[in-house]
């Protein structure tokens, strides 16, 4: 694994050893003197945010220092990149300072050209395209609960044509799980090859082991706010959608959550834990993309 460009691009095995070495991580961490190894030492990794960030950016510094390395946080507008320089320029300088890049953006192909014109490692931090750093967390918060992804029905309701599905349906295939997306007609994914669409929510969280959601106005996507809320209102994870899953189900959020809209505030609460564990888990799968990144 050379970069983390977009989950599609990772094997199974490559997944599998992401999750064990990120189980691991988070063992250690809870131990006195887990945080001993230092693979990163010596290392300067640069974070290049374009779009705002909490949990991706927080976990992302801690997690390069916890590993014994640098975090230098680069907000797009403070960099010539902001101005028009261009991507590949910015990957070739870069990589003459730092052993790593971080990049959180809008176009998908911005991350792939840094990777084809720099020689560092490239993560990708969100596009619009993909979250692939979420859903790595959100399988490991599963394996966690119900022991293995695998077998499992998997519903995300929502937008369902934005990058948290898109890497859901990336990780699919490779990690065997049943994958439905509700999603009204606009918001659907345009591939959906292996995978069950459906308008009707109900339909799709029948007997459901995992119910997920996300915001329906994604970063960028703000001009259209008005008429995403008029369309998407009532795909909604709430008490009578939660009643038709599997009882005890798990509800999850990749997070930022805007509380009667895409969940209410019930349903949110009463699955805090399964939802903060997955915003935790973000710091260990990223230490364990670092880790097997990272150049020695
Ligand atoms: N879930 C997630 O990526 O959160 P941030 O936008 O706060 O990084
Ligand atoms: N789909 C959301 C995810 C936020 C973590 C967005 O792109 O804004």
């Amino acid at each position: 694994m050379k970069h983390l460009l977009s989950l599609a691009q990772l094997s199974a095995g490559e997944i599998a050893a992401i999750l064990a070495q990120a189980r691991q991580l988070k063992a250690d961490r809870s131990q006195p003197g887990g945080r001993s190894h230092l693979p990163l030492s010596g290392q300067t990794w640069a974070l290049i945010f374009t779009k705002a960030s909490t949990r991706t950016r927080v976990s992302f510094e801690v997690g390069i220092r916890e590993l014994g390395g640098n975090a230098l946080y680069l907000a797009g507008s403070d960099i010539q990149m902001g101005r028009g320089e261009t991507v590949a320029d910015t990957a070739r300088v870069l990589s003459r300072y730092v052993q790593g890049v971080v990049i959180r953006t809008f176009a998908q192909k911005d991350v792939e050209e840094f990777a084809q014109f720099g020689s560092i490692p490239v993560i990708n931090a969100l596009t619009d395209d993909e979250h692939p750093c979420q859903i790595l967390a959100d399988l490991q918060t599963i394996e966690e609960k119900l022991g293995t992804a695998k077998g499992k029905k998997i519903v995300f309701i929502g937008d369902g044509a934005c990058n948290v599905p898109a890497s859901w349906i990336a990780a699919a295939p490779k990690v065997g799980f049943e994958l439905w997306i509700a999603a009204p007609k606009g918001f659907q994914p345009a591939t959906t090859a292996g995978i069950q669409v459906t308008e009707d929510l109900f339909a799709a969280a029948k007997n459901a082991d995992v119910l997920y959601t996300d915001v329906w106005v994604s970063m960028g996507k703000e001009a259209e706010a008005a008429d995403r809320l008029k369309v998407l209102a009532g795909y909604q994870i709430n008490e009578q959608l939660l009643k038709v899953a599997k009882p005890g189900a798990l509800v999850m959020h990749c997070l930022p959550a805007y509380r009667g809209k895409e969940i209410t505030a019930e349903v949110f609460e009463a699955h805090q834990q399964t939802i903060f564990d997955q915003a935790e888990n973000r710091l260990h799968v990223q230490k364990a993309i670092l880790i097997q990144l990272a150049r020695r």
